[in-house]
């Protein structure tokens, strides 16, 4: 008798992954002294963690503390340091009791995406948008609803492109500075989706975990905007700390009690460590911001030499550590494209298929996280490839 599969067992590969293994292949296969790959498909600081969270960490675990199991929505310092951020970087007063520490970003979709919406329910989002938004989704039984924006939005959802979906959704998924095109929406244009949600009864979920890594425009929060919408940040990209797997939710008045039970039987908790560490980052703002600006000089240097180099055709740079390049005049064909500037250039990039999959066949994703060093030499490389 075969057995039932589930249906999360369809949840498709998040194909970065893929992207990663095969430029790691490549690199092991290299002659001695044969000249890198350069990596531009990872999505994730080189950098570590601060100096401060390590050390942090380190004192907690000489210290004797057990580091047992915190509560389900992490330590009350680390919420009360969260909520102060929210006011020395937005001048906006949150209770404590609003903010839930989870594992990462990525352990606070579920937990949002459970407490707001039942199977069957349509979520809107942007296209291109970060996969796992509508793999999650889709395993957990909801139908994500996909509204296409290209350079004229800034790869951004409008209020005309919201107007036109009939019937309304009952949730919409933002991202700024967004992945994989880097955009930001304006804070006059948060403002007024977020009102545009909440007079409809939409709920909005505003993923601003690339905060900080902004460099030019203006910053705005949701929880600043909206008293209905879920915020989710996390601790793995302004504050370089991917691995220690910890994030964080702002959420409403009526989510919080559904979504403090489902993170008691999904994950108990965050790993206290990781809160530990966490809690510490937020004194090392001087090293972050150096981060930071080693990122602008990276952001700067391809923008200005990538379109001479055959990549006219770019996304604006406003923030995170990414760019999105149409290809259409040279390529159909975005993972075959890909495989042969890893091959030919030695250049790791991530197809858009990943991030699109109606257009991303036209589409690279260049990730500029990487040393500065290699972002220059990968422009140069890419010169005399293409
Ligand atoms: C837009 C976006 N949201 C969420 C995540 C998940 O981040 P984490 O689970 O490491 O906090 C990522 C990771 O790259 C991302 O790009």
């Amino acid at each position: 008798m075969p057995l039932k599969i589930g249906r999360g067992a369809s949840a498709p590969p998040f194909m970065v992954m893929d992207v990663i293994a095969a430029a790691n292949a490549r690199q092991a296969a290299l002659p001695p002294g044969a000249p890198k790959i350069i990596r531009m498909e990872v999505g994730q600081p080189g950098t570590g963690a601060p100096a401060g969270a390590r050390a942090a960490a380190e004192a907690a675990l000489r210290g004797g503390d057990a580091l047992g199991y915190t509560e389900a929505f992490g330590r009350p310092s680390l919420r009360a340091r969260i909520a102060r951020h929210y006011r020395d970087w937005y001048g906006l007063d949150l209770p404590p009791a609003r903010i839930a520490v989870t594992v990462g970003a990525s352990g606070a979709f579920p937990l949002a995406f459970l407490a707001a919406f039942n199977p069957g329910d349509r979520v809107a989002m942007a296209a291109p948008f970060y996969p796992p938004y509508v793999n999650i989704l889709t395993a957990l039984g909801m139908v994500p609803e996909i509204i296409e924006t290209g350079p004229e939005t800034r790869f951004q959802p409008s209020i005309a492109a919201l107007d036109r979906l009939d019937p309304l959704p009952d949730g919409l998924i933002v991202a700024s500075p967004c992945n994989p095109a880097g955009t930001m929406l304006q804070p006059d244009e948060l403002a007024a989706i977020a009102t545009w949600c909440h007079t409809r009864g939409v709920r909005l979920i505003s993923d601003e975990i690339y905060h900080g890594l902004h460099y030019d425009a203006p910053l705005a929060t949701a929880a600043a905007l909206s008293p209905s919408a879920i915020v989710v940040n996390s601790f793995s990209k302004y504050f370089s700390m991917t691995g220690w797997r910890i994030g964080w939710m702002v959420l409403p008045d009526d989510l919080v009690r559904p979504a403090e039970c489902l993170a008691q039987n999904l994950f108990i908790s965050a790993p206290h460590i990781a809160q530990v560490a966490a809690e510490a980052a937020f004194d090392c703002a001087a090293e972050l911001d150096g981060n930071v600006a080693a990122y602008r000089r990276s952001r700067d240097l391809l923008v200005a030499s990538l379109p001479g180099a055959g990549f006219p055709h770019l996304s604006p740079a406003e923030g995170a550590f990414y760019l999105y390049a149409d290809v259409s005049d040279c390529a159909n064909d975005s993972r075959d494209f890909c495989r042969r500037m890893l091959e030919q250039a030695g250049v790791a990039a991530s197809p858009g298929l990943d991030f699109d999959r109606a257009r991303g066949h036209r589409f690279v994703r260049f990730s500029y996280c990487g040393p500065e060093a290699d972002m220059a030499e990968a422009a140069e490389r890419l010169g005399r490839w293409r």
